[in-house]
């Protein structure tokens, strides 16, 4: 599937009109993903230099073969697990890499927890080396089977260690952990985001890379059943990936969010039920829908408290889901 991300990236400049990239150079790692192309794409219109990190894990080549011909943009193929040096200065390092979906947990905890503690400490390295301010990409998987609602960052979470989601989550907690540490011992300028459900165009909706929205979208093109996990009561509340974005970078720019934690998401909760309904109707499809068991520890709601992000940063997500949808569905 090919993506026109001009439409998008148009309307986040104009929601960035306060941030000046020029001039600067980023690390980001796991820059071949969804979220990693998306910040790539937007700092290179921007007039920045970016040098993305990524060892293809579950991102693509393809996904920025665009960006490979801008003389800005450089990329290196590398497990950010091991250490890696830079002669040029840097100046943002934003650290995404790290498998994502939860079929993967399943596959390849190790190397999970191999990014997010090790690839972490690593990314902080080449941060505190360079006197760069660092933007840690954590997620709503750190409250675990949350029992406050809207869930706020204050909430210390209710994670099962030892379930097959631990290697994510508590890697996760880890990495948060490790930012404050190398700010409380070495003044490094960190910030953490609490990434919740995030989709949009790039988002890959095949095998174990397979996310909710993408994957029940490609199934109801294609009249093929749509798969629900459990009864499809529990709910998530998603973001499109440009209000993600812009989220993203508002944190990663305000002076005041040094040590900060914020929850970055879209605060309208919905059943999962729900969600294939309105994708179904949307795709004009007429697919059924098909039952499979809930993964272990399945979350049975996500409903981010956001009122920090409006406070701290000024932003409010702006894409409600029937239009985020939209988009998906008509650029196919
Ligand atoms: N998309 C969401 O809804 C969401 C929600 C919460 C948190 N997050 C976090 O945001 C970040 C990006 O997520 P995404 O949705 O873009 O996932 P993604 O899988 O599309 O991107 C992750 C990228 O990291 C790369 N990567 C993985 N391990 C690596 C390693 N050891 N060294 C170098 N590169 C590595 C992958 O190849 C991939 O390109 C992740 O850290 C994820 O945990 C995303």
């Amino acid at each position: 599937m090919t993506w026109n991300l001009s439409g998008d990236l148009d309307t986040l400049q104009h929601h960035l009109k306060d941030v000046d990239c020029h001039h600067s150079r980023f690390l980001v790692t796991g820059g071949a993903g969804f979220l990693g192309t998306w910040l790539c794409s937007l700092l290179i219109s921007q007039g920045a230099e970016v040098l993305c990190v990524d060892n293809l894990s579950s991102g693509l080549r393809h996904n920025i073969s665009s960006l490979e011909k801008n003389p800005r943009f450089s990329f290196i193929l590398h497990d950010i697990a091991e250490p890696i040096q830079f002669r040029q200065k840097i100046d943002y390092v934003l650290h995404l890499a790290s498998r994502a979906s939860p079929l993967e947990f399943d596959q390849f905890p190790l190397e999970i927890i191999r990014a997010n503690t090790l690839g972490t400490m690593h990314a902080l390295d080449i941060a505190t080396a360079h006197g760069a301010r660092f933007l840690y990409t954590s997620t709503s998987e750190v409250y675990g089977n949350a029992d406050v609602f809207p869930t706020p960052e204050s909430y210390h979470g209710n994670v099962n260690t030892l379930g097959i989601r631990g290697c994510y989550d508590e890697s996760k907690r880890m990495g948060e952990a490790i930012s404050l540490a190398y700010l409380r011992e070495k003044g490094t300028d960190i910030r953490i985001a609490r990434i919740f459900n995030t989709y949009g165009p790039l988002m890959r909706a095949d095998g174990v890379y397979g996310r909710v929205i993408p994957r029940l979208i490609s199934q109801a093109l294609n009249g093929t059943p749509m798969t629900i996990f459990g009864d499809g009561s529990q709910t998530r509340s998603f973001c499109y990936v440009t209000d993600q974005v812009a989220g993203l970078l508002k944190l990663l720019y305000s002076d005041a969010a040094k040590g900060e934690v914020v929850n970055i998401g879209n605060d309208t909760e919905l059943t999962i039920l729900c969600l294939a309904d309105l994708i179904r109707s949307a795709a004009g499809s007429d697919s059924e829908l098909t039952f499979e068991p809930l993964p272990e520890d399945d979350p049975v709601r996500r409903w981010p408290d956001i009122s920090k992000a409006t406070r701290l940063l000024g932003w409010r997500p702006k894409v409600d889901i029937e239009t985020g949808i939209a988009s998906m569905i008509h650029k196919d």
